[in-house]
């Protein structure tokens, strides 16, 4: 069964007012919109979740996310530099889901004050566990120095916002589409195999 809907989850792994990352992932769903996405947004500093606890029952913010994630085809994750790794929010985020991601496109966007590469490759490396596919290329941010208010003055920046939401939606949607294909068929060796009931 072909879906025609594209849905793009944003997680905003800043708890911080004003964050930067947040604002970099309100701008790229923006774009995403405009390539004729859905969009919707969790802000990791709205939606409390627990630290996780496998043996624990779902909270109702749980299940929220929950609702979310299913219904998203691709994400966009959001996270601050803290001493080089993903906040502590967004890890927790991640560590209810596994299967859930398996099949789906991810984008990154990072602020720090490096490039925030190695905070990248964690978002990287937890989302391949997850057999999920990540973009091949991520959205770095300096806050203070790209950002005048809410606008974003580093044109470069911004066109690499776009073109990151743009692929997201164009080849997200061809990796959905043969997910589902896999997924519907009768084809042993694939990884959708492996997610069949
Ligand atoms: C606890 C803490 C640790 C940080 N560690 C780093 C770091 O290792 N490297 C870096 O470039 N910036 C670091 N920063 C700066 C933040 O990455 C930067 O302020 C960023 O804009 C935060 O993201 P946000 O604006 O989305 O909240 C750190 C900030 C805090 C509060």
């Amino acid at each position: 069964m072909m879906r025609n809907a594209f849905n793009v989850l944003g997680v905003a792994g800043s708890i911080r007012q004003g964050s930067y990352s947040t604002r970099a992932l309100k701008i790229a769903l923006e774009y995403a919109k405009k390539q004729g996405a859905e969009v919707r947004l969790l802000e990791l500093n709205r939606l409390v979740l627990p630290l996780y606890d496998p043996g624990a029952p779902a909270s109702k913010e749980v299940e929220h996310a929950t609702e979310a994630i299913a219904w998203a085809d691709a994400f966009i994750l959001a996270s601050p530099d803290y001493h080089g790794s993903i906040s502590g929010a967004l890890k927790n985020f991640l560590d209810y889901f596994y299967e859930e991601f398996a099949g789906k496109v991810f984008g990154y966007i990072v602020a720090s004050h490096e490039k925030g590469l190695t905070v990248m490759e964690q978002m990287r490396t937890a989302v391949r566990q997850c057999y999920g596919w990540s973009m091949p290329y991520g959205v770095s941010i300096n806050g203070p120095q790209d950002f005048t208010r809410d606008e974003i003055g580093n044109t470069k920046l911004s066109n690499r916002l776009r073109m990151m939401a743009r692929d997201l939606v164009v080849y997200g949607t061809l990796l959905r589409d043969q997910f589902i294909r896999d997924f519907g068929s009768t084809e042993p060796d694939t990884f959708a195999a492996y997610y069949r009931p």
